[in-house]
């Protein structure tokens, strides 16, 4: 089939290469010239785990082009919306204008029977106003949430563990979803469940599933925090529970907390289109679930005065990871990059590293210091904080980079780490929500 994908971030560039290498012809449009030039030569514009070798794979197929041309979208069938829908500035509402801007600059391109996808996650009642406008030329839509994690977006763009499709009522939608069954056909005949509903179920699945999520983070947070009043482990805590099958060990790891570009601007979309509906009170512990999450942050920033005795005004604090996840370069919301800013502004000598995420975190905050490696982070330091768990960092070797530091202390921020074998080292280490 010929696609077209409008927006090429995070979700549009992966599923613009996915659906090439799926067999069918794909035009990715995004008003971004930076991002259409990387693509168009083949390059990812953002680190994704196998994104630059699906793209090679779909250059070389020719059944991928990228545009900045909203005209180009004109010959497919199905055009999938897949821009932005950031929070608003100063307030919880997301803000639609790109959503609303790429529908409308799309239908002057529209054929009558071409379907439009909308994938960018929503609040409820936008896909039924859209479907009002993009009807008038004939076409059609439906709402196909999208579900990837960064870090592993190409495995779950491919082999998703569920495909929800919010079409509308009667024939029209019969037809838009037998239009979707052909173009994700691959992964319905591989056996991946799909849910054909009503567009304001469809919305409302997405928000609700990072609704649960977020909350899970936020409720083991909270029981980190008695931990810390109690002196019980959080890590044990999580693990004696999550051996119920009703409650599950996955995503329940305490920390810093969630971030990123999803969970903590869906949340508060969520409460602002409740509110707007009347119904703010059935999500009135979404609050809660945010501001467990926002106190973390301000625990670490704490815990890293506590464990300089009393003041980090001059001293030396080598931070490791500023994405808000490892396997990411996103530092939309990270509370790793949170953190490194609050302990500068107070006056701390901050040193950065990440494997990915430097570029971005300095694009957003140049003031901070950056380095390459680990190495030169945790040079001198008086004290280390893991911020992002990712691998390397996980797999440190205490007593080889205990070499360089000024003062053996690291605050885990991610329970990434074994204390004991930190402790053996001859490292003070401390953690949220452990003795
Ligand atoms: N990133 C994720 O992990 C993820 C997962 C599931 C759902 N989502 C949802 O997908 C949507 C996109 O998220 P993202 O992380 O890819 O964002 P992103 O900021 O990385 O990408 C959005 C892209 O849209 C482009 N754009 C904006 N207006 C445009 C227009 N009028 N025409 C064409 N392109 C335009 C921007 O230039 C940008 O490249 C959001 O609604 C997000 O909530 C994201």
């Amino acid at each position: 089939m010929r696609l077209s994908v409008i927006g090429c971030g995070y979700l549009g560039a992966v599923h613009a290469a996915c659906m090439a290498t799926l067999g069918h012809d794909v035009v990715g449009i995004d008003v971004d010239p930076r991002k259409i030039d990387a693509l168009s030569r083949g390059e990812a514009p953002f680190f994704e785990p196998g994104l630059p070798e699906l793209l090679a794979e779909a250059m070389a197929t020719g059944r991928l082009t990228f545009s900045t041309d909203i005209a180009d979208a004109a010959g497919a069938s199905v055009h999938f919306v897949c821009v932005g829908t950031p929070q608003k500035d100063g307030e919880y509402a997301a803000d639609l204008r790109y959503v609303d801007a790429s529908v409308t600059s799309l239908l002057p391109h529209l054929s009558a029977e071409d379907l439009v996808v909308g994938k960018s996650t929503v609040p409820v009642g936008t896909a039924a106003r859209l479907a009002a406008l993009v009807e008038e030329v004939g076409a059609s839509l439906a709402w196909n949430p999208e579900f990837l994690r960064e870090g592993y977006a190409v495995k779950d763009t491919l082999t998703p563990d569920r495909f929800v499709y919010g079409v509308a009522p009667g024939d029209a939608g019969k037809r838009a979803a037998d239009v979707l069954d052909t173009v994700y056909a691959r992964a319905l005949a591989d056996g991946t469940p799909r849910i054909v509903t009503d567009y304001a179920t469809a919305e409302l699945v997405k928000v609700a599933a990072n609704s649960f999520l977020a909350t899970k983070i936020s409720f083991i947070n909270a029981m980190a925090e008695l931990c810390e009043e109690t002196g019980a482990d959080v890590t044990q805590l999580a693990d004696a529970i999550g051996h119920d099958e009703r409650i599950g060990r996955r995503f329940l790891n305490a920390g810093l907390g969630f971030g990123g570009g999803c969970l903590p601007k869906d949340i508060r979309a969520f409460m602002a289109r409740a509110g707007e509906l009347g119904a703010d009170q059935a999500v009135a512990f979404l609050k809660e679930v945010d501001a467990i999450n926002g106190r973390r942050r301000v625990r670490m920033v704490d815990l890293a005065r506590e464990v300089n005795g009393g003041s980090i005004k001059g001293r030396r604090i080598g931070v490791l990871g500023v994405t808000f996840k490892p396997n990411s370069d996103d530092v939309r919301d990270s509370p790793a990059l949170d953190v490194a800013v609050q302990l500068a502004l107070q006056g701390a000598d901050v040193v950065v590293t990440d494997p990915e995420g430097i570029a971005n975190a300095r694009g957003r905050y140049p003031d901070l210091t950056y380095v390459e490696t680990v190495e030169e982070a945790v040079r001198d330091a008086d004290s280390v904080l893991l911020l992002t768990e990712w691998k390397e960092y996980r797999d440190l070797v205490p007593s080889a980079i205990g070499e360089l530091v000024a003062h053996r202390t690291i605050l885990d921020g991610r329970n990434a780490l074994d204390p004991t074998v930190w402790r053996d080292a001859g490292w003070s280490y401390r953690a949220l929500g452990r003795p």
